[in-house]
C-alpha cells in the first residue's frame, strides 16, 4: 500500500487540528512531523509537546523526522508524545544499531533517514534492522525545495538491496513531492511520500492530498 504522510511544517500551525481535518478528508494515511534543531539543520521548529498536539489532534498514525545532534538523549520523549514511527539521521547518530533497538524497545518503529549525499551503500549492515528507510530528497531543513532527481536513482538501489536482504522495511522520501514528481517516484518503488507544500500551501489542502494520493494509487 502507497501512503501519503503530509508534513506539518508548512501547515499553518495557529490552526493545527484543522489543518489536519483537511489531510484527513484528503485522504491522509500519516502525519510528519519535522524536528530540527539549529545544529544538525540550519533550522529550528519544534519538540515533544507539539508531536503531543499532533497525536491528540488525529487519530491518523505520526511519523517523527529527528533532524537532530544528540537523538539518543530524546528518543523516549517524542515516543512518550505519541510518535509511532521515530526515524534518526544515520548521520547525526554514532552508533546506529543501538539506536534503533533503542527505538524498537520503547515500542516504536524505527527509521533511519540518509541526507542526498549519503550513499545507499552505507545501510548494508543496517537496513534489516529498520522499519524504515527514509531517502532526503533535498537537503534537510527547510520546505519548499526542489526536488533532487538522483534520488529515485537511490530508491531504486535501496529496493535491490531490501531484495538482496530479504528485508522489510518501508521506503518514505521526502523533499520536493508535488504531482509532477510523485508519480516517478512511485514507480522507482517509494512506499511511503512526505508532501509539505505542495499540501499546505495549495488553495485546497484536502483536494491537494486526494489528488497526490490518486495519482500513486495501484
Ligand atoms: C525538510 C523536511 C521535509 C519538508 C518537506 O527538511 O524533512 O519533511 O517538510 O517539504 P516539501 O514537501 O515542501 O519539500
Ligand atoms: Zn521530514
Amino acid at each position: 500500500m502507497k501512503i501519503i504522510a503530509p508534513s506539518i511544517l508548512s501547515a499553518d500551525l495557529a490552526n493545527l487540528s484543522q489543518q489536519l481535518r483537511y489531510v484527513e478528508i484528503g485522504g491522509a494515511d500519516w502525519i510528519h512531523c519535522d524536528i530540527m534543531d539549529g545544529h544538525f539543520v540550519p533550522n529550528l521548529t519544534f519538540g515533544p509537546i507539539m508531536v503531543n498536539a499532533v497525536k491528540r489532534s488525529t487519530h491518523l498514525p505520526v511519523d517523527v523526522h529527528l533532524m537532530i545532534e544528540n537523538a539518543d538523549e530524546f528518543l523516549e520523549d517524542y515516543i512518550n508524545a505519541g510518535a509511532d514511527y521515530l526515524t534518526v539521521h544515520q548521520e547525526a547518530v554514532v552508533h546506529l544499531n543501538r539506536t534503533i533497538n533503542r527505538i524498537k524497545e520503547l515500542g516504536a518503529k524505527a527509521g533511519i533517514s540518509i541526507n542526498p549525499s549519503t550513499p545507499v551503500d552505507t545501510l548494508q549492515d543496517t537496513a534489516e534492522f529498520a522499519d524504515l528507510i527514509l531517502i532526503m530528497s533535498v537537503n534537510p531543513g527547510f520546505g519548499g525545495q526542489s526536488f533532487i532527481s538522483n534520488s529515485l536513482k537511490k530508491v531504486k538501489e535501496l529496493v535491490k538491496l531490501r531484495n538482496e536482504l530479504k528485508a522489510h522495511f518501508l521506503i518514505e522520501i521526502d523533499g520536493g513531492m508535488s504531482k509532477d514528481t510523485i508519480v516517478e517516484a512511485s514507480k522507482a518503488g517509494v512506499d511511503v511520500f512526505v508532501a509539505g507544500s505542495s499540501i499546505f500551501k495549495s488553495d485546497n489542502i484536502s483536494a491537494a492530498t486526494a489528488e497526490l494520493k490518486f495519482l500513486i494509487q495501484e
